[in-house]
């Protein structure tokens, strides 16, 4: 599906050290064309969100299976209101946590600004205004909603840095707007406000506690979609992954494997393991979630074939951090069904 795009012309990489580079990548994104910019959590792959056609561009470039929604991105509280309807829940939501990994899905408003490609038909959408001072500056350019799924190839693991954007989309998208490694290096939390109470549609960089502690109550799971149209996609099984295989909760590294350790834990047989990368020597899960997608990449890099992952603790970010690496662990489907 994706092989059969004609590659544009070549991607350019803007600084964002250069103050005018945000103005620059917004101007390419205004006349129809693909930017992939810093957020907080991961970089995105910006386009208009009312333009069909630059829409159906980020799903061929990323090779996304076109029933997959995408989150729009827009600068203030202001431009969300205009798109999508706030229940008292999201109004109270976004307050405690825009600008911020935050991600709400709402009945959608404004059917034109973010066009049904964009929500894949559905007659919610999902906004979000990030907290990177880049991805503010670029959405104020810009001017309209800009829908940002993940930078990479469908099923791969989301990009962390301009580099992995590189490695993965060079060739396929006009502008990488450049301003190094993302800080919270998982996704957003989605939460769906679009129905009576507020469900959680995926764990990510807002912890569920946090949400909760908000709302006033428990923030349950969203029932499962069916497979046409799962609710969020980004909760199927096998995704985020990396070529290797991943074995989770790995009391001992079996030869052959490499390790992927917290905290500065070594099992047994790590001192046989090829590679040992720590996600956060310290133990501190915040630099685990921003260090866990590039970990991922540079195993891939090295060659390893097969990873053993210790166990890591679950609350506050582990719950996003062990839903990426179930995903990144899950038997792989035979065409990509990740975004
Ligand atoms: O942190 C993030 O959220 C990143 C950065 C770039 O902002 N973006 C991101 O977007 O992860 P994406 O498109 O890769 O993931 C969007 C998720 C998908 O699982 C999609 O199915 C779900 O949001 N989604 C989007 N619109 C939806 C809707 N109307 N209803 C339910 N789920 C929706
Ligand atoms: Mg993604």
């Amino acid at each position: 599906m994706t092989d059969s795009r004609p590659l544009p012309h070549a991607t350019r990489t803007l600084s964002a050290r250069d103050g005018a580079a945000a103005r620059e990548a917004a101007q390419v994104l205004r006349a129809g064309g693909l930017v992939a910019f810093p957020t907080e959590t991961v970089y995105g792959l910006g386009a208009d969100a009312g333009d069909a056609r630059a829409v159906a561009g980020v799903y061929a470039a990323k090779g996304r299976p076109a029933f997959n929604p995408l989150i729009s991105h827009v600068p203030d509280m202001a431009a969300a209101a205009a798109l999508g309807d706030l229940s008292d829940a999201a109004t109270q939501l976004a307050a405690a946590f825009w600008p911020g990994p935050l991600t709400l899905v709402l009945p959608c408003r404004d059917m034109e600004a973010v066009c049904d490609l964009a929500r894949a038909g559905l007659d919610t959408v999902a906004l979000r205004v990030p907290s990177h001072p880049v991805a503010l500056a670029f959405l104020k350019e810009a001017g309209r909603p800009v829908v940002g799924p993940s930078a990479n190839r469908s099923g791969h693991v989301s990009p962390t840095d301009a580099a992995h954007v590189a490695a993965d989309l060079d060739g396929r998208i006009d502008v990488i707007l450049d301003a190094g490694p993302s800080p919270v290096g998982v996704e957003s939390t989605i939460v769906d406000c679009s129905g009576e109470r507020p469900t959680l549609l995926r764990p990510g960089g807002i912890a569920r506690a946090d949400i909760e502690r908000v709302l006033g109550h428990a923030l349950p799971d969203a029932a499962a979609g069916d497979a046409e149209r799962p609710n969020a996609p980004g909760r199927l099984a096998s995704h985020y992954a990396p070529r290797a295989k991943v074995r989770l909760d790995a009391g001992a590294v079996a030869p052959g494997e490499a390790l992927l350790t917290f905290g500065g834990v070594l099992p047994p047989g790590a001192e046989a393991a090829g590679t040992v990368l720590d996600l956060s020597p310290s133990g501190d899960l915040l630099e685990a979630a921003a260090n866990l997608y590039g970990a991922l990449r540079r195993l891939d890099d090295l060659g390893a074939t097969a990873i053993a992952v210790v166990p890591l603790p679950r609350e506050g970010l582990g719950e996003a951090i062990a839903d990426r690496l179930g995903r990144a662990a899950a038997p792989r489907p035979l065409i990509p069904d990740g975004d």
